[in-house]
């Protein structure tokens, strides 16, 4: 009897040590610092519990993917929307992934991904407020991000507004009645809407285009690029990425 139980805690052992060795042995070859901006649910925010240290999100769980995918470990820098482009060329951190837009203009900057999500601008008005539509904006108050594509939008519009740090900030404003609406990228509207009683979302494909979400690197950072290419084009052909979509666009 004594001598079939340590065979079996011996046959124990040994599993758990191949176990270890196949898990633990994988040692990762430095980090991968990704730059962000925490305000932009349900992409990058803040949480008790992240998936990276304190931050949580669609973008989160896509950088800790490349990590594993590219034998780095993904560490997370968070700062202003606006600082993020040249922190990335003064190699402060190595990417971005910041629910950002391509454009042509930060593109002569910066090189793109390969695009992983598809958004457009909405607008966020109150319940009854009359807006249906950008046009309906003329002649009213907008409230956007500083920085953001939305804000671009109604430059090019040429509308009134005011800009502000934080999309939490602009729905505040709209919630106190200082604005009539908020010009924002469309999960993030459903988000605030969800939170925010009495305000709806009004969308305009005709004026508010579509856009594409991709990481940035450091212009020439082919390495770079590739590898994190390759990751997503994978997390895009598994489902990874429209299973993280589902799962926090439906989270509270
Ligand atoms: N998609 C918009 C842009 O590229 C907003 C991105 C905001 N992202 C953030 N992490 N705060 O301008």
């Amino acid at each position: 009897m004594k001598k079939s139980i340590r065979i079996i805690a011996a046959a124990l052992i040994a599993v758990l040590m191949t176990a270890c060795l196949t898990a633990c042995g994988k040692k990762t070859e430095g980090t991968i610092k990704f730059g962000t901006n925490a305000e932009f649910p349900p992409f990058e925010f803040v949480a008790a519990n992240g998936v990276i240290g304190e931050f949580d999100g669609i973008d989160i769980a896509i950088a800790k993917q490349i990590g594993e995918d590219i034998n780095m470990e993904a560490k997370i820098e968070n700062m202003e929307f606006d600082s993020l482009l040249v922190a990335l060329q003064n190699k402060q951190i190595d990417a971005v992934i910041a629910g950002m837009t391509v454009t042509e203009e930060r593109a002569e900057s910066v090189d793109f991904s390969t695009p992983y999500y598809s958004a457009t601008q909405v607008i966020i008005t109150k319940e009854g407020s009359g807006i249906k539509s950008a046009a309906d904006l003329a002649d009213k108050f907008t409230s956007v991000v500083q920085g953001y594509t939305g804000e671009t939008c109604i430059v090019d519009l040429g509308y009134r507004y005011e800009s502000f740090k934080k999309g939490t900030e602009c729905v505040m404003e709209l919630v106190n009645g200082k604005c009539d609406a908020v010009v924002i990228d469309s999960a993030t509207a459903s988000k605030y809407v969800a939170d925010n009683k009495g305000l709806v979302i009004v969308e305009d494909p005709a004026v508010f285009g579509n856009e594409e979400y991709a990481i940035a690197v450091a212009k020439g950072n082919k390495e770079l690029l590739d590898k994190i290419n390759a990751s997503i084009e994978k997390m895009l052909a598994n489902g990874t990425i429209a299973t993280l979509g589902d799962k926090y666009c439906s989270a509270e």
